[in-house]
């Protein structure tokens, strides 16, 4: 009988619950399917008098216990953030253990030197569950779009904005409120300032870079735009112009090379990104091949989470071998003065010619307005502000128009600045290949 393959987990919280009642609700199906049984060997936890169901997995306190186990084949680490899961990682592949982790901060900051360490070792490394929780990504780009170049990856990659977005636009509520819904279902960070400020997507375009593009950046490089800015005057705009916010993470292949960005972007109601809500991610790949494609599932949440964790728990018993992903390049997230329909919200006073001098400094730079909304009304009570849409712009023309108007001592606030997301151009089909036709004899 073949001896089956022992997992133990770093961590047991919802995450770690999740993976143990999954692995055994799912052990008899598992084993049908693939001919392997599962394991449950330790658990390493903080506090070994909290009160828990009896899952027939050890728990323990010392990590060592894990990595000096010879009957664990498996290390999965759901404990999150930076130390000691760093260390542990790093001490579980150089016990040769095979290592599956949740933890985008360890790829994104680690990624290259854990993929060296885990081939010295002869291990494999799965880290599907780092982005889009259960959406299959990684696997999903390393092996079903093996036969493309992906040119442009454009993803809702943040489960906690994206619903704090749908809900301050279907219930009105305001930021605060929809935050605070979305820590008590669970979606958001420890620090949920790593969600509003965009750093926990720029951590995620990190893994897909590089399983996308080969292409390593340091998160703390790539350009982030959050949420902070965004009130329900700018939720009430978006609908009125016939948009609807969402948080974006893009990389896109450039003459250049590969550009990083996150943001928020005003996005048609027509575009499929535009039907992405709540806590829901979703994925737009573009393949020279494939041409358009979306993935979309739920992208937090112990077991979406825990079924990605469980996959690549599969993929590794059932392979003796993950596909290499080497020969990656390491390069300084940049980001071009990319062109393209701008929002803009100016907090205006209430004085005559205000409306005159925004449209004034906008023109000075470049800047043409297409649609505007002036003296939008928050809660029946006119707030001054002017919403604009402008023509195709560059990013740098927005910057200094709006460095501009900031100057101006009378400004009620910070002016906010969101890009349009172009239907036409962010779709494709596949590229034009020439066939290869059959020579004449
Ligand atoms: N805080 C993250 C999110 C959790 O809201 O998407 C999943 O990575």
């Amino acid at each position: 009988m073949t001896k089956p393959i022992g997992i133990s987990l770093l961590g047991l919280g919802n995450v770690g619950s999740g993976l143990v009642e999954l692995l055994h609700r799912k052990q008899d199906e598992l084993k049908q399917r693939t001919g392997i049984e599962f394991e449950l060997r330790y658990a390493l936890i903080r506090d070994l008098d909290k009160r828990r169901r009896d899952s027939g997995i050890t728990l323990t306190q010392n990590a060592d216990q894990i990595f000096d186990d010879l009957d664990t084949d498996i290390v999965v680490e759901v404990m999150g953030g930076d130390q000691p899961a760093a260390e542990y990682a790093f001490k579980a592949l150089q016990a040769c253990k095979n290592f599956v982790t949740a933890n985008k901060y360890l790829l994104a900051e680690f990624g290259p030197e854990l993929l060296e360490t885990a081939a010295t070792n002869c291990c494999q490394i799965g880290f599907d569950a780092t982005v889009g929780a259960g959406i299959p990504l990684t696997r999903t780009i390393s092996n079903g779009l093996v036969a493309n170049r992906i040119h442009r990856i454009t993803g809702i990659l943040n489960g906690t904005t994206n619903y704090i977005l749908t809900r301050m636009r279907e219930d009105r509520v305001s930021q605060d409120e929809a935050l605070d819904q979305a820590r008590l279902a669970g979606f958001a960070e420890p620090d949920a300032s790593f969600d509003l400020n965009g750093s926990d997507v720029a951590q995620k375009l990190v893994v897909l870079g590089l399983v996308g593009f080969r292409t390593i950046v340091d998160w703390k490089t790539i350009s982030r735009q959050g949420i902070e800015s965004i009130s329900s005057i700018d939720v009430g705009a978006a609908r009125q112009f016939g948009f609807v916010i969402r948080p974006l993470g893009i990389i896109s292949s450039t003459d250049g090379g590969v550009e990083f960005r996150v943001h928020p972007a005003f996005v048609p109601r027509d575009h499929p990104l535009a039907t992405v809500d709540d806590e829901f991610n979703a994925v737009l790949l573009e393949g020279d091949a494939v041409g358009s494609q979306m993935l979309y599932g739920r992208g937090a949440g112990a077991y979406p989470t825990a079924s990605a964790l469980l996959a690549d728990i599969v993929h590794i018993a059932t392979h003796s071998e993950s596909p290499q992903i080497s020969g990656f390049q390491t390069q300084t997230a940049m980001q071009e003065d990319w062109s393209a329909q701008y929002y803009l919200r100016i907090p205006v006073p209430d004085k005559p010619g205000a409306i005159g001098k925004v449209a004034g400094s906008l023109g000075h730079h470049g800047v043409s307005i297409s649609h505007a909304l002036a003296a939008i009304q928050e809660n029946g009570v006119p707030s001054g502000q002017v919403c604009i849409l402008t023509h195709a712009t560059r990013h740098s023309q927005i910057d200094s128009a709006l460095n501009e108007i900031r100057d101006w001592p009378e400004l009620r606030g910070s002016p906010v600045s969101i890009p349009i997301l172009q239907a036409s151009t962010d779709t494709t089909s596949p590229r034009e290949f020439v066939p290869l036709g059959i020579l004449d004899e």
